[in-house]
């Protein structure tokens, strides 16, 4: 837990939900704040099975993966690749394009590279390439907007993505051991689903199942599990998806790691269908093992 990354706070709180629960259920758990001495701790600690909750760089991007890999670490979550794809939303939603899914018209711009001329209007949405928990992600409304957006986003990442904005319902759908789970809506109270309404107690209300046409929640299901299958995160991810209004669904992204307090999405998800966060955890561990 912890780590390197602009979400270090959010994974200190995933990290210790999950070491409690786990401990709850009989298991011998040691915290460790993931930093360069990484190696040494593992060592230290004789660890024998890892459980990443890591947000974000260096532990949701594989690196972390990469090292257990190399250490002989059987660990739970995504594989080094799965990880690393991921990480990258013009990756994954290239390759969810190209096989089928739903994702919104976009443009990519690298730093020092002249911007494009997106192909769409405004509203748009602008954002690092390799980030989350919103950090960066700027809504354009007018076109003279686009510029600072892209700045900004470019301070975070080499090379930002700009999309069409797609209309909500803003929803989420779970896939833990490759099924879906019962769709989340998401609804802030005030404004969009920045870093605010996503971590401040109250500032969004939370629907599941969805308040949407059951059509609509089976069409977000499916292609929540192709996009898991296809990026190889059918163990468990969560997948963001915009409901689209007319235009349908369409994929933002697909969290590998996602937030795992008892309050968080993913565990929301799998409460619906009778199942307490600490046998989330449970199963999650068991799902550990080295993948190359
Ligand atoms: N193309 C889009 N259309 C509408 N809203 C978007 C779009 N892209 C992002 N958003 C909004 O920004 C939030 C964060 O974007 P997302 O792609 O999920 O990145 P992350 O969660 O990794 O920061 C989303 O939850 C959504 O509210
Ligand atoms: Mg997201």
């Amino acid at each position: 837990m912890g780590g390197l990354s602009t979400e270090r706070s959010i994974s200190f709180k995933s990290g210790k939900a999950v070491s409690e629960a786990l401990r709850s259920r009989g298991f011998d758990v040691v915290d460790i704040d993931v930093g360069y001495d990484i190696d040494q701790q593992l060592r230290a600690e004789a660890v024998t099975v890892a459980f990443p909750v890591l947000h974000g760089k260096w532990g949701e991007d594989g690196c972390i993966q990469g090292l257990l890999e190399s250490m002989g670490i059987p660990y739970a979550g995504p594989s080094v690749f799965s990880a690393a794809l991921t990480m990258d939303k013009v990756c994954t939603l290239a390759l969810l394009r190209g096989n089928g899914v739903p994702v919104p018209e976009g443009l990519v711009v690298s730093a020092g590279q002249p911007a494009p001329t997106p192909g769409f209007d405004v509203p748009m949405v602008v954002k690092p390439v390799r980030e989350g928990s919103s950090y960066g992600v700027t809504i354009v409304h007018e076109l003279s907007e686009l510029a600072a957006a892209i700045e900004a986003g470019l301070e975070l990442d080499d090379r930002v993505l700009v999309e069409e904005c797609v209309p909500g319902p803003e929803l989420t759908v779970g896939v833990l051991q490759g099924k879906a789970l019962p769709v989340v809506e998401i609804a802030p109270v005030d404004g969009w689903f920045d870093f605010e309404a996503k971590y401040t107690k109250g500032a969004t209300e939370y629907h599941v199942p969805a308040r949407i046409d059951p059509d609509l929640a089976s069409r977000c299901q499916e292609i929540a599990m192709t996009s898991a299958a296809l990026t190889g995160c059918t163990d468990s991810c969560r997948v963001d998806i915009m409901g689209g209004g007319i235009g349908g669904p369409k994929v933002l992204e697909v969290n590998t790691i996602p937030g795992m307090t008892g309050t968080s999405l993913l565990p929301m998800a799998v409460a619906a269908v009778g199942v307490d966060f600490p046998e989330l955890c449970e199963r999650l561990l068991r799902t550990a093992r080295l993948r190359n």
